[in-house]
C-alpha cells in the first residue's frame, strides 16, 4: 500500500537517499530541509512523487508551515514521519562551548520533539501512523569525543522509548533506526582546530584517527534507506534497527563488561 511520508533532513545523505528510495517504491514523499534548491533538484531527479517542503526544525513557524503544506494535499495528515535531520558536534566535552552544545541539542533533540508534536495530532485523530527517529550507534555506546553528539542520540533513544509506550494505545508505532558510520557529508558542527585546550591534543588526534578509520568502513546512505523502506512498508515494524547489524555484538559486549574493562577495551581499540 502506498503511504505518505515526511522525511526531515532530505536535502542530503541518509534523508535524500530515503526520499529517493521511498518515491521509487510508489510512496508520496514530503522532502523537508532548509535548503529548498536541493529539495527541488531531488524532486526533479526522483522517480515518483517528491514534494519539497522548506523546514527548519528549530523554527516553530517553519514547522507550522510544513504542517499546512502537508494538509493542502493530505488533510488527514501523513502516514509516516521520519525524523532524520541532524548533525554531529564532535570533540572532548570540555572543549565544546555552551552555545555549540545548546545548538546541537536544539537541532537533534528539541527539533525532533517539536516536529513530532506537530504531526502527532493528525495521527492520534486517525489512530494510526508511524514515527521513525534516526538515532545512531553512538546512541547505544560512547567513545572518546562523542559525549555531546552521543548525548543527543541517547536522548532520542529515551524519547522514542517513552513515546512508544505513550502512543501504543493510539495505534501509533515509534521506531528507532540506528546507523553506524555512513558515508555522507554529516556536519561536525565545528571549525577545524577550534579546541583551545592543549591537554586534549592527544585525545583529539586519537578520536580523529578513529573516525577516519571507521569512515573507511562506512556504509552507504542507500543501505540505511533500504532499512527505512522496510520500516515504512512493515505491517508491524520492530522497535530498533541497527544498520549494519554487526554493531549488535559490540554493543552487547561493551554493555556486559564492567565499566572499567569496557573503558580499557575502547581506549585500546581507538589507539
Ligand atoms: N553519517 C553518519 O555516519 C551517521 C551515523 C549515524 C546517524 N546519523 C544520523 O543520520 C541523520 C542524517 O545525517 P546524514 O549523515 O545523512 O548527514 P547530512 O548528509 O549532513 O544530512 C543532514 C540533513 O539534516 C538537515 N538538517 C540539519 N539541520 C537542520 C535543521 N535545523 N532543520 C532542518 N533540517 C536540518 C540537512 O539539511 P539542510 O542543511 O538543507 O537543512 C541535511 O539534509 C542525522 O540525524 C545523523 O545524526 C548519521
Amino acid at each position: 500500500m502506498s503511504k505518505s511520508v515526511l522525511v526531515t533532513g532530505a536535502s542530503s545523505g541518509i534523508g535524500r537517499a530515503t526520499a529517493l528510495r521511498l518515491a521509487a517504491r510508489g510512496h508520496t514523499v514530503f522532502a523537508a530541509a532548509r535548503r529548498l534548491e536541493r529539495l527541488e533538484s531531488l524532486a526533479a531527479e526522483a522517480t515518483g512523487t517528491v514534494i519539497p517542503v522548506q523546514l527548519d526544525v528549530r523554527d516553530a513557524d517553519s514547522i507550522a508551515q510544513a504542517v499546512r503544506t502537508v494538509e493542502q494535499t493530505h488533510p488527514q495528515g501523513i502516514d509516516v514521519l521520519v525524523n532524520n535531520a541532524g548533525y554531529s558536534l564532535l570533540g572532548p566535552v570540555e572543549t565544546l562551548s555552551a552555545d555549540e552544545i545548546r545548538d546541537q541539542f536544539d537541532t537533534n533533540v528539541l527539533g525532533l520533539v517539536e516536529v513530532t508534536r506537530a504531526f502527532l495530532p493528525a495521527m492520534r485523530a486517525r489512530r494510526s501512523g508511524t514515527v521513525v527517529n534516526v538515532s545512531s550507534v553512538l546512541g547505544r555506546m560512547t567513545v572518546v569525543g562523542t559525549g555531546v553528539y552521543g548525548g543527543t542520540k541517547y536522548a532520542v533513544e529515551a524519547l522514542s522509548d517513552a513515546l512508544r509506550l505513550e502512543l501504543a494505545h493510539l495505534g501509533i508505532d515509534v521506531v528507532l533506526v540506528e546507523p553506524g558510520f555512513t558515508d555522507t557529508d554529516l556536519d561536525t558542527g565545528r571549525s577545524e582546530g577550534s579546541s583551545t585546550i592543549p591537554d586534549y591534543a592527544e585525545v583529539e588526534t586519537m578520536a580523529a584517527e578513529y573516525v577516519e578509520r571507521e569512515m573507511k568502513k562506512a556504509i552507504s546512505p542507500e543501505r540505511v534507506a533500504d532499512v527505512m523502506v522496510r520500516v515504512v512498508e512493515a505491517r508491524s515494524p520492530g522497535t530498533r534497527y541497527l544498520v549494519p547489524r554487526r554493531f549488535a555484538g559490540l554493543i552487547a559486549l561493551l554493555n556486559a563488561l564492567p565499566d572499567k574493562a569496557s573503558d580499557r577495551a575502547k581506549l585500546r581499540s581507538m589507539r
